[in-house]
């Protein structure tokens, strides 16, 4: 999921290769390296800042050689490391590899490579493709790849040297972007234009299971039956800033758009024909039956996705789930039982009150679970089982992808406990899974209403106070929607459980306050209308989202925002979509700092 440059020409490569990887930094990242030609494969690698990479190159003066692959690194399979950085080597030195994404099944593969003899250095997933490549390895660089893709499963973009072929290199992609870069002074790949906007702005843009083969002075483009691949230069125009975003002009929206694939990457390496497996996590269905309650510390909008998991953990697995604020729950001298668990949620990794309730969790000796988006994070590294979200890099201060993909582990939780305590059948699991199956497409839909929300949000930039009102899981949605729009539009915003507004808030609203209903939840849906009328009575504009084929809500509220069908439980993934890009087209409106906004920080680390 993070970067990758490759060069091939008449120039030196290392120095394109360490400067293209400098473009990509603003990814983010734990490792670099590089591997070049040099009689052979010379491979400098480290973790840390692409400055320790340049440093570990200079003291050793230099690496010449004019064809070369490098990568910084967003750990998912194994805590950043030296030996876990790439570009990975097969055990023979023959082969190297810089890898974005995941291999799903590099367990098994690293088993039947390891009777076969070979032996492993790194935790990772990517040096499973070095070896099994050299295992297979055949003296055809495309044959050999094509035999390696045919035993992978995940998402994958390679970059891929032999030493016996010190004149070519090879690469593909699947799920994970990947473009050739051609100019006068040799040819590139990148998993990004930025990487290569200062060499060139001439690239063809590779589709899935798409091969090329690169020489100084020559491109191949194949599929996997080997048929050659003609394709249009794509020629771009943009400036490195609006590269960096994907052409977006925040890391905000370009975030909220990926969405869909990073729920996918989460929730796909743990489904296996229609079976949840939590093979990161060490609990057995024993470890899980004993469950005796379940603590949940967070902070901001990953608290927000615990309450979400509260809602589907109690309903499906029946265990009761407290939700507390980490910086809460670490001071309240928590009553604790031997048999609790205690789930720890975070984006970052690095939260200082969620790491500190956390330690309070440890030091009464229940069992941390944690569910974190940065490998090898501090809130990882003293857990005793971490879930990751793979996400990928969050840059943007405020969260989408982060939170979207907590709330899609939370699922998957509910169920796998409700499977081993005997709360869900398996056939009822399979029906779930498959529901869950359905929700990337689904955010899709919602994606597309971009024109349709940036109108509503123009309209309501000027607003002064908002309140979100929600029932059950829609309440915990209302809670993460207020917080996405005031924290960036810094428009003042309550979230209300529907049922509570009476109880004294609604004495606030008055003439034109936008009041946004959440109203998804079939069951609790004519309570919602009643709250609805209820401010509609008192002179409020409302916003409602509601289920598609709901068409009772639109002659009460004054505008409907329409979410797919979707099982009550799982709303939560597409409610919020709506909600992050109204609350970004709000703050774009309001002229604020959509990525960065005022006073706040991406990891508060400090208390
Ligand atoms: C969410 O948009 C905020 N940036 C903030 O509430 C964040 O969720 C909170 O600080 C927790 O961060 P973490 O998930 O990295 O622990
Ligand atoms: N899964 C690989 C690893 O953990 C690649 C991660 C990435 O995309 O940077 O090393």
């Amino acid at each position: 999921m993070c970067g990758i440059v490759g060069y091939i020409g008449q120039n030196q490569a290392a120095p394109i290769l360490i400067e293209g990887l400098k473009k990509l930094e603003y990814r983010g990242y734990d490792s670099s390296g590089i591997a070049v030609q040099n009689h052979g494969l010379c491979v400098i690698k480290t973790k840390g800042r692409l400055a320790d990479l340049e440093q570990k190159v200079n003291e050793v003066g230099g690496v010449e050689g004019s064809v070369g692959i490098g990568h910084t690194r967003w750990a998912t399979h194994g805590a950043p490391s030296d030996l876990n950085s790439h570009p990975h080597s097969s055990m023979n030195g023959r082969i190297s590899v810089v890898h974005n994404g995941i291999i799903e099944n590099y367990l098994p593969l690293k088993a039947e490579l390891e009777e076969k003899g070979y032996h492993f250095v790194s935790d990772t997933d990517t040096e499973v493709i070095a070896q099994l490549f050299d295992a297979y390895y055949n003296g055809d660089m495309v044959d050999t790849l094509i035999q390696v893709i045919g035993k992978i499963r995940g998402s994958y973009a390679l970059g891929i040297l032999c030493s016996e072929k010190p004149d070519e290199m090879i690469a593909v992609r699947k799920d994970s972007p990947m473009l050739v870069g051609l100019s006068e002074e040799g040819n590139f790949i990148a998993s990004d234009i930025p990487a290569l906007l200062e060499y060139t702005k001439d690239y063809y843009l590779l589709n899935d299971n798409e091969i090329v083969v690169l020489k100084k002075d020559s491109i191949k483009i194949l599929d996997l039956q080997k048929n050659e691949i003609q394709k249009e230069v794509y020629h771009v125009t943009w400036d490195l800033s609006a590269a960096e975003k994907g052409g977006y002009d925040y890391f905000m929206m370009k975030e909220i758009m990926e969405q869909p694939k990073s729920f996918q990457a989460t929730i796909s390496p743990r489904i296996v024909d229609g079976e949840i497996h939590l093979d990161d996590i060490k609990y057995t269905d024993e470890d899980i039956q004993k469950i005796h309650r379940i603590h949940m510390v967070a902070c901001g909008s990953a608290w927000h996705a615990a309450i979400v998991g509260k809602y589907v953990i109690e309903d499906y697995a029946r265990i009761p789930v407290e939700v507390d604020l980490a910086s809460e729950f670490r001071y309240r001298n928590p009553i604790l039982d031997k048999d609790d668990i205690c789930i720890v949620i975070s984006q970052s990794g690095e939260t200082a009150d969620t790491l500190a309730a956390l330690r309070e969790a440890k030091r009464q000796g229940i069992r941390i679970l944690s569910i974190v988006n940065v490998v090898g994070s501090s809130i990882a590294r003293e857990s005793d089982d971490v879930l990751y979200t793979w996400a990928g890099p969050e840059i943007a201060v405020a969260t989408t992808k982060g939170y979207s993909t907590q709330v899609a582990l939370m699922y998957l939780i509910a169920l796998k406990f409700a499977q081993a305590r005997g709360k869900l059948s398996d056939g009822q699991v399979h029906a779930l899974v498959e529901e869950i199956q359905n929700i990337p497409a689904k955010i899709e839909q919602l994606l597309a209403l971009q024109d349709e929300l940036k109108a509503l949000a123009d309209a309501n930039a000027n607003a002064k106070d908002v309140f979100v009102i929600g029932r059950g899981i829609d309440y915990a949605v209302a809670l993460e929607s207020s917080l996405k729009l005031k924290e960036i539009s810094y428009i003042h915003s309550e979230a209300y459980a529907a049922g509570e507004l009476k109880h004294g808030t609604i004495s606030l609203i008055e003439e034109g306050t936008l009041v946004i209903a959440i109203a998804t939840q079939d069951a609790l849906y004519e309570k919602l209308l009643s709250n609805v009328k209820e401010v509609k009575a008192r002179g409020a504009y409302v916003l409602a989202l509601a289920k598609e084929g709901n068409t009772e809500i639109e002659k009460v509220a004054d505008k409907v925002i329409y979410i797919p069908q979707i099982h009550d439980k799982f709303t939560a993934s597409l409610d919020v979509i709506p909600m992050q890009i109204f609350s970004y087209y709000t703050a774009v409106a309001r002229g604020c700092d959509v990525d960065m906004p005022r006073n706040l920080a991406k990891s508060v680390t400090v208390e």
